[in-house]
């Protein structure tokens, strides 16, 4: 059996993937009528076609007019469980979603409509899947601390579903330092701290990312590359990076696939694991990130079981439940062995 083979046997987590970016161009149609709003597109093919993208704000911009068909509980609900119906099918048994609330703030739709239709098919996805997942509320960083200050006003009243704090969107301009306080006060109330850097900007943010914000994960990272000293303290400290592959060659973050870090990041010692971010926007969920990634920059069958392990190391499941899936990882891995 070949590698690919493997990589749709391997069960795995997705830590880098926003729930809104899953949105598919035949369920956003459906949304639009079902909610009477207009957009620019008359088919599939035509909003397929509007996603060609030159960098992260040209992606953000169709991504922002998408989600405007989302509006009730149930929307939400759908749009999540079209996802976790989807990926259960490619291996992943554990999830953690990126949610973007301000987004819909701004639009007239309430957060705790946002919370409950999402967390619904969560749950749903538990009872009938055996799928488990955390929520992780992002911030935008193109609008203001303080109005990140009222989303985590929001956030504190759904502590119970909701585990960890991001930082998302325009990253050109917009080092994490900005938002230290609102992490600072996140933290105390107890959620636990992410944030995408090193998309777009210098490995400096990463680094203040860390110093700044005390993440336990960063999201992307690949500008971390540029400095050697920060890659070893990561090393050191078993940071772990979410990194996607697709995302960052439709965002032209690199020229072509060959050319992506992870084979770096793994042979560095990095906890580095594969995700897909806006699967629908960018052509591929998690398991086409793997296979796609591991065919362009030679990643052997040692390394893509490392990445399935190391996503679930870096998740923020409870280390019985981290055990178990490793567990499940090795004897999966030891089925294909005995079939190839
Ligand atoms: N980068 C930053 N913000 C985002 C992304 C991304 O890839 N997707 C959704 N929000
Ligand atoms: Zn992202």
């Amino acid at each position: 059996m070949s590698i690919n083979a493997l990589i749709d046997l391997l069960p795995k987590t997705e830590l880098h993937l926003h729930i809104e970016g899953t949105l598919e161009p035949e369920l956003l149609l459906v949304l639009a009528k079902r909610n009477n709003v207009t957009l620019p597109y008359g088919s599939v093919e035509e909003v397929r076609a509007a996603y060609e993208f030159e960098n992260l704000q040209d992606f953000l911009d169709i991504y922002y007019q998408g989600m405007s068909v989302l509006i009730e509980e149930r929307d939400f609900y759908d749009l999540t469980m079209a996802y976790l119906e989807k990926v259960h099918g490619d291996g992943v048994r554990h999830a953690e979603i990126f949610f973007d609330p301000q987004a819909h703030m701004e639009r007239g739709v309430s957060f705790d409509t946002v919370v409950a239709g999402i967390a619904s098919a969560l749950e749903e996805a538990g009872r009938q899947m055996d799928m488990t997942s955390k929520l992780i509320m992002c911030f935008l960083r193109h609008l203001t601390q303080d109005a990140a200050f009222e989303a985590l006003d929001c956030a504190c009243k759904h502590k119970d579903t909701i585990y960890a704090v991001g930082l998302d969107s325009s990253e050109a301009g917009r080092p994490p330092e900005l938002f230290s306080d609102v992490f600072a006060k996140a933290r105390a109330e107890g959620f636990v701290a992410v944030a995408h850097a090193g998309e777009e900007g210098p490995a400096a943010y990463v680094e203040t990312a860390l110093d700044n914000l005390k993440v336990s994960r960063v999201d992307h990272g690949n500008r971390a590359f540029d400095d050697p000293l920060l890659i070893a303290r990561m090393v050191r400290d078993k940071v772990p990076l979410t990194m996607c592959p697709l995302s960052n060659l439709r965002l032209k973050g690199i020229p072509d696939l060959s050319a992506h870090p992870v084979k770096r990041a793994l042979d560095a010692g990095l906890v580095a694991t594969v995700n897909s971010d806006d699967p629908s926007y960018f052509g591929g969920y998690i398991n086409d990130n793997y296979k796609q990634v591991a065919a362009a920059v030679g990643l052997d069958e040692t390394d893509v079981i490392k990445l399935a392990k190391n996503s679930v190391t870096a998740s923020f499941l409870a280390d019985t439940n981290k055990q178990s899936l490793l567990e499940k990882i090795e004897s999966q891995v030891a089925s294909w062995r005995k079939d190839i």
